[in-house]
Protein backbone atom coordinates (compact mmCIF):
# COMPACT_ATOMS: atom_id res chain seq x y z
CA UNK A 1 0.00 0.00 0.00
CA UNK A 2 1.64 3.54 -0.96
CA UNK A 3 0.67 6.27 0.60
CA UNK A 4 0.23 9.60 -0.66
CA UNK A 5 0.90 12.73 1.76
CA UNK A 6 -1.16 15.74 0.20
CA UNK A 7 -2.62 19.38 1.68
CA UNK A 8 -6.33 18.58 2.47
CA UNK A 9 -9.57 19.91 0.49
CA UNK A 10 -12.84 20.99 1.53
CA UNK A 11 -13.80 17.26 0.27
CA UNK A 12 -12.13 15.74 2.89
CA UNK A 13 -13.96 16.91 5.77
CA UNK A 14 -15.44 13.73 6.40
CA UNK A 15 -12.40 11.65 5.67
CA UNK A 16 -10.45 13.43 8.50
CA UNK A 17 -13.49 13.75 10.85
CA UNK A 18 -13.60 9.94 10.54
CA UNK A 19 -9.98 9.39 11.08
CA UNK A 20 -10.24 11.59 14.73
CA UNK A 21 -12.90 9.66 16.08
CA UNK A 22 -11.59 6.29 14.89
CA UNK A 23 -7.72 7.44 15.90
CA UNK A 24 -9.34 8.49 19.34
CA UNK A 25 -10.95 5.19 20.09
CA UNK A 26 -8.20 2.98 18.67
CA UNK A 27 -5.17 5.24 20.40
CA UNK A 28 -6.55 6.04 23.61
CA UNK A 29 -8.43 2.99 24.62
CA UNK A 30 -5.97 2.09 27.41
CA UNK A 31 -5.74 5.00 29.02
CA UNK A 32 -9.21 6.95 28.30
CA UNK A 33 -11.93 5.75 30.23
CA UNK A 34 -14.85 3.97 27.86
CA UNK A 35 -17.51 6.96 28.98
CA UNK A 36 -14.91 10.02 27.63
CA UNK A 37 -14.63 7.90 24.27
CA UNK A 38 -18.25 6.81 23.94
CA UNK A 39 -19.74 10.65 23.16
CA UNK A 40 -17.22 11.08 19.94
CA UNK A 41 -19.31 11.71 16.76
CA UNK A 42 -17.88 12.22 13.50
CA UNK A 43 -21.01 14.91 12.48
CA UNK A 44 -19.53 16.98 15.47
CA UNK A 45 -15.68 16.10 14.28
CA UNK A 46 -16.47 17.45 10.43
CA UNK A 47 -18.87 20.98 11.88
CA UNK A 48 -14.79 21.37 13.66
CA UNK A 49 -12.91 20.71 10.72
CA UNK A 50 -15.10 22.73 8.31
CA UNK A 51 -14.12 25.97 10.65
CA UNK A 52 -10.43 25.38 8.64
CA UNK A 53 -11.74 25.81 5.37
CA UNK A 54 -14.38 28.70 6.54
CA UNK A 55 -11.45 30.56 8.12
CA UNK A 56 -8.30 29.82 5.53
CA UNK A 57 -4.94 30.96 7.47
CA UNK A 58 -1.90 30.71 4.83
CA UNK A 59 0.06 30.30 7.57
CA UNK A 60 -1.39 27.32 8.64
CA UNK A 61 -1.21 23.89 7.26
CA UNK A 62 -3.55 20.63 7.39
CA UNK A 63 -2.21 17.54 5.26
CA UNK A 64 -3.63 14.24 4.72
CA UNK A 65 -2.57 11.28 4.28
CA UNK A 66 -3.91 9.14 1.82
CA UNK A 67 -3.98 5.29 0.24
CA UNK A 68 -4.35 3.86 -3.57
CA UNK A 69 -7.96 3.87 -2.94
CA UNK A 70 -8.74 7.42 -2.03
CA UNK A 71 -9.24 6.32 1.93
CA UNK A 72 -7.61 9.77 4.23
CA UNK A 73 -6.05 7.55 6.74
CA UNK A 74 -4.23 10.21 8.51
CA UNK A 75 -3.86 13.99 8.51
CA UNK A 76 -1.82 16.65 10.69
CA UNK A 77 -2.47 20.11 10.85
CA UNK A 78 -0.32 23.35 12.76
CA UNK A 79 -0.01 26.81 12.66
CA UNK A 80 0.28 29.30 14.61
CA UNK A 81 -0.19 29.53 18.24
CA UNK A 82 -4.27 29.65 18.85
CA UNK A 83 -5.32 31.80 21.65
CA UNK A 84 -5.74 30.33 25.25
CA UNK A 85 -2.65 28.16 24.41
CA UNK A 86 0.11 30.83 25.25
CA UNK A 87 1.41 28.44 27.76
CA UNK A 88 3.20 26.48 25.37
CA UNK A 89 5.34 29.29 25.10
CA UNK A 90 5.98 28.73 21.37
CA UNK A 91 5.04 31.00 17.83
CA UNK A 92 3.30 27.92 16.11
CA UNK A 93 1.42 25.00 17.28
CA UNK A 94 0.58 21.54 16.17
CA UNK A 95 -3.29 20.92 16.93
CA UNK A 96 -3.50 17.54 15.71
CA UNK A 97 -2.29 14.51 14.50
CA UNK A 98 -3.31 11.09 13.96
CA UNK A 99 -3.13 7.79 12.11
CA UNK A 100 -5.13 4.76 12.09
CA UNK A 101 -3.58 1.62 13.88
CA UNK A 102 -3.22 0.09 10.43
CA UNK A 103 -1.02 2.38 9.03
CA UNK A 104 1.16 3.12 12.27
CA UNK A 105 5.28 2.67 12.49
CA UNK A 106 5.79 2.61 8.85
CA UNK A 107 7.01 6.70 8.36
CA UNK A 108 3.71 8.29 7.72
CA UNK A 109 3.99 10.97 10.96
CA UNK A 110 6.93 11.45 10.33
CA UNK A 111 6.30 12.71 6.73
CA UNK A 112 3.30 14.51 8.40
CA UNK A 113 5.33 15.98 10.67
CA UNK A 114 7.85 16.88 8.05
CA UNK A 115 5.31 18.44 5.71
CA UNK A 116 4.24 21.04 8.71
CA UNK A 117 7.39 21.86 10.45
CA UNK A 118 9.01 22.72 6.95
CA UNK A 119 5.76 24.98 6.27
CA UNK A 120 6.17 26.69 9.67
CA UNK A 121 9.55 27.24 9.66
CA UNK A 122 9.08 29.08 5.92
CA UNK A 123 6.40 31.20 7.45
CA UNK A 124 9.13 32.32 9.77
CA UNK A 125 7.87 30.58 13.13
CA UNK A 126 11.14 29.30 14.88
CA UNK A 127 9.12 27.35 17.68
CA UNK A 128 6.52 25.22 17.68
CA UNK A 129 4.50 23.60 20.54
CA UNK A 130 2.13 20.68 21.15
CA UNK A 131 -0.14 19.31 23.82
CA UNK A 132 0.11 15.46 24.72
CA UNK A 133 -1.10 13.16 27.08
CA UNK A 134 1.22 12.09 29.42
CA UNK A 135 0.10 8.78 29.20
CA UNK A 136 0.41 8.49 25.81
CA UNK A 137 3.94 6.88 25.58
CA UNK A 138 3.52 5.93 22.17
CA UNK A 139 3.46 9.56 20.76
CA UNK A 140 5.65 10.82 23.32
CA UNK A 141 8.48 8.68 22.04
CA UNK A 142 7.61 9.58 18.41
CA UNK A 143 7.81 13.37 19.08
CA UNK A 144 10.86 12.65 20.71
CA UNK A 145 12.31 10.76 18.46
CA UNK A 146 11.49 13.54 15.93
CA UNK A 147 13.61 15.76 18.54
CA UNK A 148 10.79 17.12 20.79
CA UNK A 149 12.04 18.58 24.41
CA UNK A 150 9.55 17.78 26.76
CA UNK A 151 8.71 20.43 29.44
CA UNK A 152 5.11 21.66 31.02
CA UNK A 153 2.24 19.92 32.49
CA UNK A 154 -1.27 20.37 33.00
CA UNK A 155 -3.97 18.86 33.97
CA UNK A 156 -7.95 19.31 33.16
CA UNK A 157 -11.56 17.24 32.81
CA UNK A 158 -11.30 15.70 29.47
CA UNK A 159 -15.18 14.64 29.09
CA UNK A 160 -15.64 13.68 32.95
CA UNK A 161 -12.00 12.14 32.98
CA UNK A 162 -9.10 14.00 34.71
CA UNK A 163 -6.25 13.86 32.33
CA UNK A 164 -2.68 15.08 32.77
CA UNK A 165 -0.57 16.75 29.39
CA UNK A 166 2.85 17.26 28.83
CA UNK A 167 4.24 19.96 26.15
CA UNK A 168 6.92 19.20 23.91
CA UNK A 169 8.60 21.71 21.87
CA UNK A 170 10.24 21.62 18.66
CA UNK A 171 12.71 24.83 17.80
CA UNK A 172 13.35 24.95 14.07
CA UNK A 173 16.40 26.82 12.68
CA UNK A 174 16.55 29.38 10.00
CA UNK A 175 17.45 28.59 6.45
CA UNK A 176 15.68 26.58 3.57
CA UNK A 177 16.03 23.36 5.42
CA UNK A 178 14.85 24.78 9.04
CA UNK A 179 12.80 21.31 9.97
CA UNK A 180 15.73 19.15 9.02
CA UNK A 181 18.54 18.99 11.39
CA UNK A 182 16.50 18.12 14.60
CA UNK A 183 14.74 15.79 12.18
CA UNK A 184 15.46 12.00 11.33
CA UNK A 185 17.77 12.34 8.50
CA UNK A 186 16.38 8.98 7.27
CA UNK A 187 14.77 9.26 3.39
CA UNK A 188 10.59 9.51 3.82
CA UNK A 189 9.16 6.35 3.14
C1 LIG B 1 1.99 9.32 17.06
C2 LIG B 1 1.81 8.95 15.59
C3 LIG B 1 1.38 10.19 14.78
C4 LIG B 1 3.18 8.45 15.04
O1 LIG B 1 3.06 8.19 13.67
P1 LIG B 1 3.72 6.89 13.02
O2 LIG B 1 3.58 6.98 11.55
O3 LIG B 1 3.16 5.69 13.69
O4 LIG B 1 5.24 7.04 13.45
P2 LIG B 1 6.53 6.84 12.51
O5 LIG B 1 6.46 5.52 11.84
O6 LIG B 1 6.70 8.04 11.63
O7 LIG B 1 7.68 6.80 13.62
C5 LIG B 1 8.86 7.58 13.55
C6 LIG B 1 9.69 7.22 14.77
O8 LIG B 1 9.01 7.64 15.97
C7 LIG B 1 9.23 6.66 17.03
N1 LIG B 1 7.96 5.98 17.34
C8 LIG B 1 6.80 6.06 16.66
N2 LIG B 1 5.85 5.31 17.27
C9 LIG B 1 6.44 4.77 18.35
C10 LIG B 1 5.98 3.89 19.38
N3 LIG B 1 4.72 3.44 19.39
N4 LIG B 1 6.85 3.51 20.34
C11 LIG B 1 8.12 3.95 20.34
N5 LIG B 1 8.62 4.80 19.39
C12 LIG B 1 7.79 5.19 18.40
C13 LIG B 1 10.23 5.65 16.45
O9 LIG B 1 11.53 6.14 16.73
C14 LIG B 1 9.93 5.74 14.97
O10 LIG B 1 11.00 5.31 14.16
P3 LIG B 1 11.18 3.72 13.86
O11 LIG B 1 9.83 3.18 13.45
O12 LIG B 1 12.19 3.66 12.76
O13 LIG B 1 11.65 3.11 15.15
C15 LIG B 1 0.79 7.81 15.40
O14 LIG B 1 1.21 6.69 16.11
C16 LIG B 1 -0.62 8.18 15.85
O15 LIG B 1 -1.40 8.70 15.07
N6 LIG B 1 -0.95 7.87 17.11
C17 LIG B 1 -2.32 8.03 17.61
C18 LIG B 1 -2.77 9.46 17.72
C19 LIG B 1 -1.95 10.24 18.67
O16 LIG B 1 -1.58 9.77 19.74
N7 LIG B 1 -1.67 11.48 18.27
C20 LIG B 1 -0.91 12.41 19.08
C21 LIG B 1 -1.86 13.29 19.77
S1 LIG B 1 -0.99 14.57 20.68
Amino acid sequence: MSILIRDAVEGDVEGIARVHVQGWRESYRDFLRPEALAGLSVEERMQMWQGAFAQPDPRAKLLVAQTDDGGIVGFVRGGPIREGAEQLGTEAEIFAIYLLDKVKRRGIGLRLMRGVLDHLGRHGFRSVGLWVLKDNLSARRFYEALGGQSGAEQSFDLRGQMVVEVAYRFDLTPGMDRAAPMMDPRPLR
